[in-house]
């Protein structure tokens, strides 16, 4: 299980928000992870397709936040967006050719290295910069 703390808070509402329904996507793959779902193909349909759903609405809504401004690492944000929204997908296009595409180990990678690390190394970053320029 991953825990939203005030450590991972942007200082936004809307943000932060969301960042605790991904976190609470993240904890319904890993349960099912561990309540032996590995190879239930309906349940590894349904919680990916919501993860790439909430995932490229949430991103929008960042994007959109700093698009408009001189935030300086505007291009690797976005193509860290883009390289979490692929690895999702490809997962999803993996099932859907028999292969298997879950495990709880990566799961657990994606939720710490991906999901924590991001928000720390790149969401807290465009805020502060936002909350810096703002006249
Ligand atoms: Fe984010
Ligand atoms: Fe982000």
């Amino acid at each position: 299980m991953i825990e939203w703390s005030p450590r991972f808070s942007v200082s936004d509402t809307v943000i932060d928000t969301q960042h605790q329904q991904l976190f609470s996507i993240m904890n319904e793959i890993i349960d099912g992870m561990k309540s032996g779902k590995c190879d239930d193909k309906n349940f590894i349909s349904s919680v990916l397709n919501k993860l790439l759903d909430y995932t490229e609405y949430h991103f929008r809504e960042e994007e959109m936040r700093f698009n408009s401004t001189a935030y300086p690492q505007k291009a690797e944000h976005i193509r860290a967006h883009k390289e979490f929204t692929e690895q999702v997908r490809q997962k999803i296009a993996n099932k859907d050719k028999g292969i298997p595409c879950l495990n709880a180990t990566e799961i657990a990678n994606i939720a710490y290295n991906w999901l924590c690390k991001h928000i720390l190394n790149f969401d807290k970053t465009y805020i502060d910069y936002i909350s810096r320029n703002r006249k």
